[in-house]
């Protein structure tokens, strides 16, 4: 009998294709995200499930999936995942690393110069008829070059963001777990520093971080108070790391000059004053959003299906679980 995979939502072919030719696959037609009773049932009865990040797979599911071998998710951060849990149902998890970076890097890029040059405000403007001859006092930003960019979370994408600032004459600080190698530091012209320091020395922050205990509001009151004034925020990683009630004070205070927002506390709900706030950007959670990346997951997702169903080893197994298979 073929094994099962389930897909809880469609993704660019490829992938599917990919396991198709090998196993009875079924995709979640939609529309939206898959239903908690629907994912209850096709769990139970699948080989494989390939998950996105909205998908909470918990301890209450994952005793339900008495056939499942591995939970592979379209996305590099694994979040949604009760990886205790799986570990406990010797349950293979796999993510999405690297093939992102670029995408992410470049997302979070963008949000940065959209809040320092204004150009979602100046957009808006012109669209409106009220462009009406130049005007040496029209919509002043902040020039990039000279400015000091913290990094919140200095793995693969906060590494790119920071080759990015590097290229635009930026200053870079940045924090983490723990420090990158010398060589990389080096490559990146990049600084360790504490976080106070980074709270404190940053002209935009741009956070990376993986969301996890130790993460969660991390960006909360405390920290807010220690940046400085005028400081813009990025953040392309995951919503709960910011406290998004105490960043809207912020914003409207002006203490946060802008806030460049890929990713939302209660996503996909949105803190409904950000809305009206004309020194935001708000995005769709896109980061990895293009078509090769995409193209990219979907091939590695299903890679990762085939070792993980074949009796083999994920290349991309998420590394709490390297010893266990
Ligand atoms: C991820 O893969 O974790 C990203 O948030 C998707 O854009």
């Amino acid at each position: 009998m073929k094994r099962k995979v389930f897909f809880t939502r469609r993704i660019p072919e490829i992938g599917i294709k990919m396991l198709q030719k090998k196993y009875e696959v079924e995709v979640f037609p939609g529309p939206g995200n898959v239903d908690r009773d629907t994912l209850v049932q096709k769990i139970q009865g699948c080989d494989a499930i390939v998950t996105l990040l909205s998908d909470k797979i918990d301890e209450e599911l994952l005793q339900k999936a008495a056939n499942l071998k591995i939970i592979a998710n379209y996305a590099v951060g694994y979040n949604n995942i009760d990886i205790h849990a799986a570990m406990q149902h010797k349950i293979m998890v796999t993510n999405t690393p690297g093939v992102l970076t670029n995408a992410t890097g470049e997302i979070a890029f963008a949000l940065m110069i959209t809040l320092t040059r204004r150009i979602i405000e100046a957009d808006r403007f012109t669209r409106n008829g009220e462009f009406i001859g130049w005007d040496p006092l029209l919509f002043l930003g902040d020039e990039l070059k000279g400015k000091t960019v913290g990094i919140l979370g200095m793995g693969r994408i906060g590494q790119d963001m920071a080759s990015k600032c590097k290229a635009f004459g930026m200053r870079v600080i940045y924090h983490s777990r723990k420090p990158v190698s010398g060589e990389i530091e080096q490559k990146l012209d990049a600084v360790y520093c504490s976080l106070d320091q980074l709270l404190s020395q940053s002209d935009v922050i741009s956070v990376h971080t993986p969301l996890n205990d130790k993460t969660y509001h991390l960006l909360g009151r405390e920290s807010f108070c220690k940046m400085k004034n005028g400081v813009y925020l990025v953040n392309t990683s995951r919503g709960e790391v910011i406290d998004e009630g105490v960043l809207v004070e912020h914003l409207k205070s002006g203490k946060v000059k802008g806030a460049g927002l890929d990713v939302y506390e209660y996503e996909p709900e949105i803190t409904r004053e950000l809305f009206s706030l004309s020194n935001v950007v708000l995005l769709p959670h896109i980061g990895s959003a293009t078509i090769e990346t995409r193209n990219k997951m979907s091939e590695m997702v299903a890679r990762n299906v085939i070792a993980g169903l074949e009796g083999e080893r994920p290349e991309n197994l998420v590394p709490e679980m390297s010893d266990l298979f």
